[in-house]
């Protein structure tokens, strides 16, 4: 396939990007991999024997952190549109999250125990019409608090990924109804041009 300007340009800033560099280094599979960390080592989500949950998985790296930090005693169960290479101590599902099948499957595998923490790095693949895609990616937020309204334990975390953008505020407002406390966090890997955030939702303070 011939290579334009643009994604010339996008394989150089990859290629010299340190957290890419690192992520490279430390075998992680993306750089997503240090938004988590640098995440739970201030706020200490994910603790030995956890039950975790992590939706919009792939490549994996937030599964690896996960599964790092948790160990096999609780258990990680991830779900992505996408494959996904085994990680020990993983069970993943492949599928799409707003399908009512693809989510009675992944909820007969968590099982009817509560989980510790519901973490969300899902986003939709972009169509390049800006509304569009905020839509889709707030959709998928609203199933992903869905979820976690339904599955977390009363002390329980949800960490989820947000654009900023039409439908943030409210967003974020349906999150403060559920969570006694909401806190923006824009970890140092997420680029600053880049309108992400992660909400994060903790019942207990
Ligand atoms: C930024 S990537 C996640 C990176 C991942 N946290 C990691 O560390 O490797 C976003 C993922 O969301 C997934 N995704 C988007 N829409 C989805 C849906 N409807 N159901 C499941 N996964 C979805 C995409 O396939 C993509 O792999």
């Amino acid at each position: 396939m011939k290579r334009t300007k643009t994604s010339k340009a996008w394989m150089r800033e990859h290629l010299n990007d340190p957290y890419v560099q690192r992520a490279n280094a430390e075998g992680y599979r993306a750089r997503a991999a240090y938004k988590l960390m640098e995440i739970d080592d201030r706020d200490h989500l994910l603790k030995p024997g956890a039950r975790v949950v992590d939706l919009g998985a792939a490549p994996g790296s937030w599964c690896q952190v996960a599964a790092a930090r948790c160990g096999t005693g609780g258990g990680v169960f991830a779900l992505d549109l996408l494959a996904v290479e085994p990680v020990v101590g993983v069970n993943f599902l492949q599928g799409d999250f707003s399908d009512d099948a693809v989510l009675a499957e992944f909820e007969r595998r968590v099982g009817g125990d509560k989980v510790d923490v519901v973490l969300s790095d899902m986003a939709p693949n972009i169509s390049g019409v800006a509304t569009v895609d905020q839509a889709r990616s707030i959709m998928l937020c609203e199933l992903a608090l869905d979820f976690a309204a339904n599955h977390l334990h009363v002390q329980g975390s949800f960490l989820v990924k947000v654009f900023q953008g039409e439908g943030f505020m409210e967003f974020r407002k349906q999150m403060e109804q559920q969570f006694q406390s909401v806190q923006t966090r824009k970890p140092k890997a997420s680029r600053d041009r880049s309108a992400e955030v992660y909400l994060l939702g903790r019942r207990q303070r």
